[in-house]
């Protein structure tokens, strides 16, 4: 997946102003960077969930396998295979085993007698199996949040998707969800391509191969995780990665 120039705004308020980054196939980047400064909208962008909020424009362009995602007419298609998980687990309102396969069965990816089989693995994957294997038809709100992210993640993966984008997954959760997550992302690698925002610079560190810096709607810096770590090219990068800037400094970028 590739963002190519995108320029992006919302009725007369620009928000991204040309952002080119590639993103290379079965890798994990992080996208790093204040409040603010426009990591969720170039997210949304992405799965084209922008589409429809009043008074959205872009200029540039997206590619997935060298195709421009706004060209595609078959929309459901295009998110089986870009799929996204949010801050806040979003399970849909129908049982814990339904939820995992709601999008195999929308797609009818498998004969209808293989999809509890298909649940089951994607829970044992997510490690939630022995935690729901005996209330698969019960409501997925009684669980807990932590679960209820890894139901979330269960269904995202259930569809094989080939990009997967994750907006802050861990932002909520406790600790002990939140190493379960990342060790999942980190085995995701090498099946598909991860691209996730966190504020959490030591989680970029964790799991991004590469990493990116948005500051104020512009990309500043992008490159290999150790590199804008240890020897950011740029000065924004180095005050950001020292934590001076942490993740609450409002637009930042603008003292030059
Ligand atoms: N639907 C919208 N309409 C107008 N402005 C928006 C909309 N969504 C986001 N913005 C603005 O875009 C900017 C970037 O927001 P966002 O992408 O959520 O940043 P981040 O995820 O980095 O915190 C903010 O100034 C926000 O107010
Ligand atoms: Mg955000």
């Amino acid at each position: 997946m590739r963002a190519l120039n995108l320029t992006l705004s919302f009725a007369d308020s620009t928000v991204l102003r040309d952002v080119s980054l590639d993103f290379s196939e079965r890798t994990v980047t992080t996208l790093l960077g204040p409040t603010g400064s426009g990591k969720t909208t170039f997210l949304r962008t992405l799965n084209r969930m922008n589409d429809k909020v009043f008074g959205y424009r872009h200029q540039g362009d997206v590619l997935l396998g060298g195709q421009s995602i706004f060209s595609r007419g078959d929309l459901m298609e295009f998110r089986r295979r870009v799929g996204m998980l949010f801050q806040r687990p979003n399970p849909f309102p129908m049982s814990i085993v339904d939820n995992v396969v709601a999008g195999v069965r929308a797609h009818k990816m498998v004969p209808r007698k293989h999809l509890k089989g298909v649940a089951e693995a994607r829970l044992v994957e997510v490690g939630l199996w022995d935690a729901v294997k005996d209330r698969l038809g019960d409501s997925p709100f009684r669980l807990s949040g932590g679960q209820q992210q890894l139901l979330c993640l269960a269904r995202a993966l259930a569809v094989n998707p080939e990009v997967l984008l994750l907006d802050e997954p861990t932002s909520s959760l406790d600790p002990a969800t939140t190493e379960k997550i990342e060790d999942l992302i980190r085995s995701l690698t090498g099946r598909l391509t991860v691209i996730m925002v966190t504020h959490d610079l030591a989680q970029a560190a964790r799991i991004g191969d590469r990493t990116a810096l948005f500051f104020d709607g512009r990309l500043v810096e992008e490159g290999p995780t150790e590199q804008l770590f240890f020897s950011p090219q740029q000065p924004e990068t180095a005050r950001y990665v020292s934590g001076l800037f942490g993740d609450r400094r409002p637009l930042g970028g603008r003292e030059r």
